[in-house]
């Protein structure tokens, strides 16, 4: 078997005297597509930051493609983390920079292309979200909430990652903006193989995208695999989410 993707193992996560997670285990292979469900509060957002080693866990191991996130070697850890892209939850967008200099950010900070390269792969990303040269020049306060995510997908994308980590993808657009943008997702998951981690609240998302399901309770991972066998997991948090709509995701 392949390395997995991402390899938490004994994740405790304290804030104060408050625990989050308590040794929290997931594993995740190579092409898939998972829903982290779970609570607010649970410590969703909490566990991809970890993976994103923008947080360090108070106990327990995080893998990316095989190497632990604590890895002394500096070009080891830098080279992990560029096979891996994230959309934050607000969207986060540099407001005071154009689109195509938000999505030009993460190539420049490379230091290794030229502006002539950067403007082809920043029209190469617009292009993949649909998006044209001449949206470019917009700010981002200019933008739609379908477009500004779009633009955000593209800026997590520019360095080509293996990896996407997606913190509520569709929260906040309209049910047909947010099928647009599902399907998006999903053309771009095919298309690169992208293994895709991504939290949401949402059951059409979760039925358009989602391969794998994991459920954040009781501070850990209390069941992980394919979504129609975590659907039918007797679990109150499972049951209470899914409730009559489990059927038609079937
Ligand atoms: N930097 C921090 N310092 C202290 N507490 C924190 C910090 N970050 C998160 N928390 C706490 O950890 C818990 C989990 O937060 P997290 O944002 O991961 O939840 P979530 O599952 O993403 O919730 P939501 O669905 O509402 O986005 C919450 O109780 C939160 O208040
Ligand atoms: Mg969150």
């Amino acid at each position: 078997m392949s390395v997995p993707v991402v390899e938490l193992a004994g994740i405790n996560t304290v804030f104060g005297r408050e625990y989050v997670h308590r040794d929290l285990s997931l594993v995740i292979g190579e092409g898939q597509v998972v829903g982290l469900l779970g609570g607010s509060g649970s410590g969703k957002t909490t566990l991809l930051r970890e993976m994103l080693g923008l947080l360090r866990p108070a106990a327990g191991s995080v893998r990316l493609f095989g190497v632990d996130l604590q890895e002394p070697d500096q070009v080891l850890q830098r080279n992990v983390r560029r096979r891996l892209g994230m959309l934050f939850q607000h969207g986060a967008l540099f407001s005071a920079l154009s689109v195509f200099d938000n999505i030009a950010f993460p190539l420049r900070e490379l230091k290794c292309l030229d502006e002539d390269w950067i403007s082809r792969l920043v029209h190469l990303k617009l292009a993949m979200v649909e998006l044209d040269a001449s949206h470019g020049k917009l700010m981002p306060a200019e933008l739609s909430g379908g477009m500004f995510k779009r633009v955000a997908l593209a800026r997590a994308l520019a360095l080509e990652p293996e990896l996407l980590l997606l913190d509520e993808p569709t929260a906040g657009l309209d049910p047909d903006r947010s099928q647009n943008f599902v399907d998006l997702i999903g053309a771009l998951q095919r298309e690169l193989g992208l293994t895709i981690v991504m939290v949401t609240h949402d059951l059409q998302t979760l039925a358009g995208l989602a391969s794998h399901v994991a459920v954040l309770a009781e501070q850990r991972i209390i069941a992980f695999g394919p979504k129609d066998q975590v659907m039918t997991v007797d679990h109150p948090f499972v049951t209470g989410f899914f409730g009559a709509d489990r059927r038609k995701l079937l």
